[in-house]
């Protein structure tokens, strides 16, 4: 195992009625902003739940952050912010929202250009305001890590922070908050959170036993609870499932010592900027392909992820690799997420021009091994085709 130091401070209020509790939570005395998405906090009623466990609370709201939340529209909440004294900020929605949030409660502590946050992936992030969150969306984990990322709508660059002093302080997970989701966006949770374990888990063995397993452990459950999850009318079992696995997927814990490889996220990430595709569906195209690509590097994890995550036997070794892939990209599908960047209506210019965004956000050398280049992953790509 690798020397590791894990940290992680948010509190989980889970279970059904738990919005409530936000009049516990958040401090009697604080000056409170709720940020929210589009319509659908509004439309299913939870932001008039907050507003009622939130009470006598001075409270302000702003709205409007989008999928993929942009600097431009966050920066309007960060004039908000200073202009009200507002010391306290809650995320109602998805990793969108989350992470806006965490990018807010940064940039209103800091002095000088705010978008050298992401620049330096918030290395240079002395200070944030408190948040929270009430989870209405369960993929990206934001609610119990202190990551965020951010779209510079000017330039089409889609980048990544983390910084301890963004951590929430405590998420509420109410899985009936998820019955209002279309299924496609179900669909994305499950692959996002399959794929975060991935980027954690396939990489080399390092003797971390544990995180194994529980990673495994995490990957047959996203399987096992698919169908369900994505059931009509909701159950609460599959979905409460669903909200927890997610959270658990990147949480710290599976990372803490162990080598993690994030090179699906990154040129997913420029797929997103770039076309707007989801972030699921982005890493649906990229992942099966870069498990080819790399199957070299990643063969002992690969074989041991054919017997213990797909009952792979049999067959000489470059077979039970085949057959993991084949796995993978089925379960992609089986939920209704197209693996080809042809099914979303792209060809060979998308490869350029994605291989050259990551020129230009310096993702030169990615993965565990640092060994995805702009030319490997342009192979990854015309493999995904
Ligand atoms: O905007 P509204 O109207 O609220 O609608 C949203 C949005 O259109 C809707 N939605 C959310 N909760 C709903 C609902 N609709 C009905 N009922 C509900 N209960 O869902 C749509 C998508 O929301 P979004 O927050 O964008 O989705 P997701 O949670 O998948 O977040 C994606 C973002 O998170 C980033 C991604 O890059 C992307 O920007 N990620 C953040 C990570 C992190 N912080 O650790 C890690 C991930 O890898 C990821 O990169
Ligand atoms: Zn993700």
């Amino acid at each position: 195992m690798l020397n590791f130091e894990f940290h992680n401070p948010t509190r989980i209020v889970f279970g059904q009625g738990k919005v409530a509790d936000l009049a516990r939570l958040v401090p009697a005395q604080a000056r409170v902003l709720v940020l929210y998405g589009g319509e659908s906090a509004r439309r299913t009623g939870t932001l008039d739940e907050v507003r009622a466990a939130l009470g006598e609370r001075s409270v302000s709201e702003f709205g409007g952050i989008e999928p993929n939340p942009s600097y431009e529209t966050l920066m309007r909440a960060v004039a908000q912010v200073r202009a009200e004294h507002i010391d306290y900020l809650l995320a109602v929605g998805g990793g969108s929202v989350i992470d806006g949030t965490k990018f807010v409660a940064a940039a209103a502590c800091f002095d000088g250009e705010p978008w050298d946050i992401l620049l330096q992936r918030g290395r240079n992030v002395q200070r944030a305001l408190p948040l929270a969150s009430v989870l209405t969306l369960p993929a990206t984990g934001s609610e119990m890590n202190n990551g965020g990322v951010v779209t510079r709508k000017a330039t089409q660059a889609k980048l990544s922070f983390s910084s301890v002093h963004c951590f929430p302080q405590f998420s509420v997970l109410d899985p009936t908050k998820t019955y209002t989701l279309p299924p496609a966006q179900i669909a994305n949770g499950l692959v996002d959170a399959y794929v975060h374990v991935m980027e954690q888990y396939l990489t080399y063995p390092v003797q971390a036993r544990p995180q194994d397993r529980f990673a495994e452990g995490l990957l047959q459950t996203l399987v096992e609870i698919a169908p369900g999850a994505l059931a009509e009318p909701p159950d609460y079992h599959h979905r409460a499932n669903l909200m927890w696995t997610a959270t658990l997927a990147l949480n710290g814990l599976i990372g803490a010592g162990v080598p993690q490889d994030w090179a699906t996220h990154m040129i997913g990430h420029e797929l997103t900027a770039l076309y707007g595709i989801d972030h699921a569906r982005t890493l649906a195209i990229v992942l099966p392909s870069l498990m080819q690509s790399q199957r070299a590097a990643k063969r002992d994890k690969l074989l041991q992820y054919a017997e213990r995550v797909w009952h792979v036997s049999g067959g000489t070794e470059d077979e039970r690799i085949d057959a993991a892939i084949t796995h993978t990209r089925a379960f992609f599908e089986s939920v209704g997420i197209p693996t080809r960047l042809s099914a979303y209506g792209l060809g060979r210019e998308a490869v350029d021009a994605v291989v050259a965004q990551l020129t230009a956000h310096g993702m030169l050398k990615l993965g565990e091994h640092r060994s995805i280049t702009p030319e490997v992953s342009r192979a990854i790509l015309e493999a995904a085709l």
